[in-house]
């Protein structure tokens, strides 16, 4: 059977109380597989979310991580402070990081190295640029991207990280990758993958798709055979949009 991740990445939305909110109602849902389901929330968020989905199976994540254990990294959250509060998954890499936040390919990697030594998912995000896409490098772009971030990584380290493929030019602006665009994406990630790793490695891995991904379009993505699920922003930040998109996968 296919896997799926189905992963909210609520940004820097909500207060705690909201994220409480957001967790009581997730349990009056009838969740058919709710360890494919993912909260990936602020910081502040993360210990009533950890308490409040306790023995649900539903998955708690970072949205960022430093790859030092400690020291004077001031506004910065390490991996022992994620594992201390029993975290899931931690977004890296996201392109929003990338461009506000000086995220480069050298401390994406340092970062993946450091949550998998701690046992914590990472979620690797890639993607290029509407300018990028246009002048049909993108493929070029997102090839360069996994060596540069996956560099130094086992076959079996690599099985362990979930890459979500999104385009910049669809994140938050409504307009989505055709289903062929992200399957075609997914599947040349799956192919590199497959060429640097191996087979078995490749066959394992979770590949999302996210950008403006919502209930409208997520049955047609999802069913895509490269597709294992979604990084969903704006509309995983209501129960009632997150749970239809979940319930097109399972
Ligand atoms: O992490 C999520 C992605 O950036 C997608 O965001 O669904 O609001 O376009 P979006």
């Amino acid at each position: 059977m296919k896997k799926f991740l189905i992963a909210g990445n609520w940004k820097m939305n909500k207060s705690i109380a909201e994220a409480k909110l957001f967790a009581d109602q997730l349990k009056g849902e009838r969740i058919a597989h709710p360890e494919q389901l993912a909260v990936i929330a602020p910081f502040t968020q993360l210990e009533t979310l950890k308490r409040e989905l306790d023995g649900t199976g539903i998955k708690v994540g970072a949205q960022n991580v430093h790859f030092e254990k400690s020291g004077a990294y001031t506004g910065e959250i390490s991996v022992p402070m994620l594992k201390e509060l029993d975290i899931d998954l931690c977004i890296v890499g996201h392109s929003e990081r990338r461009e506000y936040f000086a995220e480069t390919d050298s401390t994406v990697n340092m970062k993946l190295k450091a949550l998998l030594n701690a046992g914590i998912t990472p979620i690797l995000c890639v993607g290029e640029s509407l300018e990028i896409r246009e002048t049909g490098n993108a493929m070029l772009f997102v090839s360069g991207q996994i060596t540069e971030d996956l560099d130094g990584l086992t076959p079996a380290e690599v099985e362990q990280i979930v890459i979500a493929y999104e385009p910049i030019w669809a994140i938050g602006t409504g307009k989505t990758a055709t289903p062929d665009q992200a399957e075609e994406m997914c599947g040349f990630i799956r192919g590199m993958i497959e060429g640097m790793y191996g087979r078995e490695t490749a066959e394992g891995m979770i590949i999302q798709y996210g950008g403006s991904m919502k209930p409208s379009n997520a049955d047609e993505l999802l069913k895509k055979p490269d597709i294992n699920g979604g990084l969903i922003g704006g509309a995983s930040l209501e129960v009632g949009t997150f749970m239809e998109i979940a319930k097109a996968a399972f």
